[in-house]
């Protein structure tokens, strides 16, 4: 063995033990009481969590979007991730008409090979079936280890929408080649009417983002989404969940398809579209907005009754001016927000508040993305498995600010908010890439996850 976590509480998804951790080439080879191997490293983790690294399965890295670009590099991002305790980090590669699917991914390739920190996958977006051929293609591209495609029922005008047609078309093809569809669900024309109602009323401040989307424009289109996947059988991840009525949609078809998931995210869980009032309420655009207070209380509960299967973040910071570009018009801002950094110790922080179990936070943000999405070798502590490790100390408190962050933003909708617990190490296969606060890792160190199909 080359390091041997000893003293520590390991924390999977099924079960709490007191236990060493041993670990040997970037894998947990041992799980047990008092080992021991001639000149391994040994960490001390008495008092502390021993847990497997989370899974983001929704960033947005160097993204085109909303007239800019992502603040985070693929470099920054995951910097960011394995500082948070994320040690998997899925993309969006976004495909542009015309693109194959390797196409899209092979764009992405090189930067990623010299600059991911942790390790990483690509879920791809879809937005133009090329006359069939991305259905053809579906198939070949699950086989080299992308098992996951995102459309959405959005951003028509663009030209990122895909109609109900294709988003069928899109499921089938996904359940008879062992994928996913991921979708973003929200109605557009809702949205448009809306929105150039509020324009010509002179009503422009980013209140009138969340109001030109609000709890019944995310339901409708959750409703319509779980409709298809209900029907057809077929496999469907709802990203960024943010309203009870689409929620409670999503519960009952689970019940007739349990291959429909759902994904929430930290800033649903934690804020209301009051902060949309703010003064610096363009800073929380974020598409789906943040709802009500009801919706973030059926959020909550779902996620106590194992009814969310995964919290994520949608990744996707901007920069304060280029936010401030709609501070007279809020369909000028960039729409996202950050957040890699923040999942882990938000979701743990809760747990350790007492409002959901250490388990269930492993559960929703390692053991489920990893199952759901094929990751064999991550989602828990166990021998065989990536040394993907987070040492959490319960005891720790920490407020966060941008300064203590390690992404390129300048700003975080998580300024000031504290946390009861923090992540005090991080291992990505076995190897140190953060340490009480410093990153030390290395960008290229990341690897690209191969993914297996869904059976
Ligand atoms: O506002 C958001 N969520 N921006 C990123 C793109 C998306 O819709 O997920
Ligand atoms: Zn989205
Ligand atoms: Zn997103």
């Amino acid at each position: 063995m080359d390091l041997i976590i000893k003293n520590g509480t390991v924390v999977n998804a099924g079960e709490t033990v007191k236990a060493d951790v041993g670990i040997a080439g970037g894998k947990i080879v041992a799980i047990g009481m008092s080992l021991e191997a001639e000149g391994a490293t040994v960490v001390d983790a008495a008092d502390k969590l021993v847990l497997p690294g989370a899974i983001d399965v929704h960033t947005h890295l160097a993204m085109p979007f909303g007239g800019t670009t992502s603040a985070d590099s693929y470099l920054a991002g995951t910097r960011a991730a394995a500082c948070g305790g994320v040690t998997t980090v899925f993309d969006y590669p976004m495909q542009r008409k015309g693109m194959t699917i390797k196409e899209v991914i092979d764009s992405k390739k090189a930067i990623c090979e010299q600059e991911a920190c942790v390790d990483y996958a690509y879920h791809c977006i879809i937005t133009d079936l090329n006359d069939g051929a991305i259905l053809e293609e579906m198939g070949s591209a699950v086989e080299s280890g992308i098992t996951s495609f995102k459309c959405f029922f959005v951003y028509k005008k663009e030209g990122m929408m895909v109609d109900d047609g294709t988003f069928v078309q899109l499921l089938l093809k996904a359940k008879e080649v062992g994928a996913m569809i991921n979708l973003h669900a929200e109605n557009p024309d809702l949205i448009d009417y809306n929105t150039e109602r509020f324009l010509a009323e002179g009503k422009t401040s980013a209140w009138y983002h969340y109001l030109s989307r609000p709890e019944y424009v995310e339901a409708e289109a959750d409703k319509r989404a779980v409709h298809w996947a209900k029907h057809l059988n077929a496999p469907l991840y709802l990203v960024h969940m943010a309203d009870e009525e689409g929620l409670e949609a999503a519960i009952e078809a689970k019940k007739e398809n349990p291959d429909i998931f759902i994904e929430t995210c930290p800033q649903y869980l934690e804020f209301t579209c009051d902060v949309y009032k703010r003064e610096d309420g363009r800073n929380f655009v974020c598409s789906p907005p943040m709802k009500g207070q009801e919706s973030q209380d059926a959020l909550w509960k779902a996620i106590k009754n194992g009814d969310i299967d995964v919290v994520a973040t949608d990744h996707c910071p901007f920069q304060s001016f280029e936010k401030d570009w709609g501070k007279d018009d809020f369909t000028k801002i960039p729409n996202g927000c950050a957040g890699v950094e923040n999942l882990y110790p938000y979701m743990l922080s809760a747990a350790n508040e007492g409002k959901i179990s250490f388990n269930q936070a492993v559960e929703l943000c390692s053991t489920n993305p990893a199952r759901i999405f094929g990751c064999a070798d991550k989602g828990s502590i166990a021998v065989g498995k990536d040394a993907d490790i987070v040492i959490y100390d319960p005891q720790a408190n920490f407020t966060i600010s941008v300064d203590n962050m390690h992404s390129d933003y300048d700003h975080t909708i998580w300024e000031g908010i504290q946390l009861k617990g923090y992540p005090e190490q991080t291992y990505s296969r076995g190897r140190l890439v953060y340490d009480h606060g410093d990153f030390v890792g290395e960008p290229g160190w990341g690897n690209f996850v191969k993914r297996e199909k869904r059976t």
